[in-house]
């Protein structure tokens, strides 16, 4: 029988759940020919130990095993896209999402549909599942913007339970975002066709063992998905991104300058110390939130911190020599400052992202 079905099955420190889930796997998947890809971002508690010992005399279970890099969107590419099945299923791998519901979800897309998803927000659904009222209203909430902003006509568009054919989710592959939680929105955001789309009822449940990795930066990449959709993609992400860190660090580098004033320092050396600490303050930011992907660690904070210290100040010279040339020949005070930041924050974006946080 040839291969149906790729459950591709996210994870990241969930040791524990790996077994139950391919023993559940194997009792809803009955009389289809499926596999399940565990994709792994080098869990320190040894996810990927756990699924290997089951790979070696299973050959349903595979495992990936990726290093250097987070993320539960990429992670999900990355398993779909090893898949050569019919079908893609996306599970996440705490057991909150019901696997008993995936053959109807495949005889949805089977029949027609081009994906269906496992909605908590349709009839016979539901979301007991979530730990807090406040986690319930952090959702809904999101899934009104999400629903505002890309005009999904989804009842769970935060969903990250779906099945689809391999041949569309490879035809979108190229045009994923890939950052962040929500690769269902942004599969759906990268259609150039509206997608016909199935929701199927389940019942979120409460999580097997381990804890939910959902946080703040979650919580962030998601809003910074939706700005970057809103935008066409025509400003990237991570420039947005360096502006607005940038922004941050010109309020702490006034507010230090009044602090520094104010105990008494010269207007010279309050402005010295301001800027040094806004600009440790945006490495730092930086490092955390535009370049998490890439985040420097160990020695390499301090090259690195050296290295954007050098950028900047040269950015620096550069916004007050253009800004002083504008203003010399009549330009206003206000769009002489203006576009000097500009040309400053361009060129430290630029320079920064090939020297400091270059790819490797
Ligand atoms: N490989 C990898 N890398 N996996 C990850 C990462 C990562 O950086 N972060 C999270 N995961 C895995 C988790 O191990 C889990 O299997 C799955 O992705 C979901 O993560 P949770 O932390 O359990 O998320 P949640 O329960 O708060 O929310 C989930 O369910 C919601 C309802 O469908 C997510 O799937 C949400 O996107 C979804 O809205
Ligand atoms: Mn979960």
């Amino acid at each position: 029988m040839s291969l149906q079905l790729s459950v591709v099955v996210p994870c990241y420190n969930e040791r524990e759940n790996i077994s139950p889930m391919v023993a559940c796997l194997d009792k809803a998947l009955a009389g289809i020919a499926w596999e399940v890809v565990f994709v792994d971002d080098n869990s320190p508690d040894g996810t990927a130990d756990a699924a290997r010992a089951i790979a070696r005399v299973d050959a349903r279970v595979r495992c990936i095993r990726r290093v250097g890099r987070r993320g539960l969107s990429s992670a999900v590419i990355e398993g779909a896209l090893s898949s050569s099945a019919d079908y893609v299923a996306v599970l996440d791998g705490d057991m909150q999402h019901d696997e008993t519901r995936l053959p109807l979800m495949l005889k949805a897309v089977e029949d027609g549909a081009d994906m269906a998803i496992g909605s908590r927000h349709v009839a016979g659904g539901a979301s007991t599942g979530l730990s807090s009222s406040y986690r319930q209203k952090l959702s809904s909430a999101g899934i009104r913007i999400a629903r505002a902003v890309t005009g999904a006509d989804i009842n769970d568009p935060m969903s990250g339970f779906f099945l689809l054919r391999r041949s569309l989710f490879e035809a979108l592959a190229g045009r994923l975002n890939g950052q962040g939680f929500k690769i269902l929105l942004d599969l759906v955001l990268a259609s150039p066709n509206r997608l016909k789309i199935v929701e199927v009822p389940y019942e979120f449940r409460p999580r097997l063992a381990g804890e939910s990795k959902l946080d703040a930066l979650v919580m962030a990449q998601f809003a910074g998905l939706l700005v970057d959709k809103a935008l066409g993609g025509a400003v990237p992400l991570r420039f947005i991104s360096f502006a607005l860190v940038g922004a941050f660090g010109v309020i702490i580098n006034l507010a230090v300058l009044q602090l520094a004033r104010g105990a008494g320092l010269s207007f010279a050396a309050a402005q010295t110390i301001g800027t040094f600490v806004a600009m440790i303050a945006n490495f730092q930011l930086n490092n955390q939130l535009t370049y998490r992907t890439q985040r420097l660690k160990g020695r390499r904070v301090w090259s690195g911190l050296l290295l954007f210290m050098v950028v900047c100040s040269l950015g620096a010279i550069a916004n007050i020599g253009i800004a002083r040339a504008l203003y010399a020949e009549n330009t206003s005070g206000v769009l002489a400052g203006a576009a000097g930041a500009a040309i400053g924050v361009v060129w430290n974006y630029a320079v920064s992202a090939t020297l400091v946080w270059r790819a490797r």
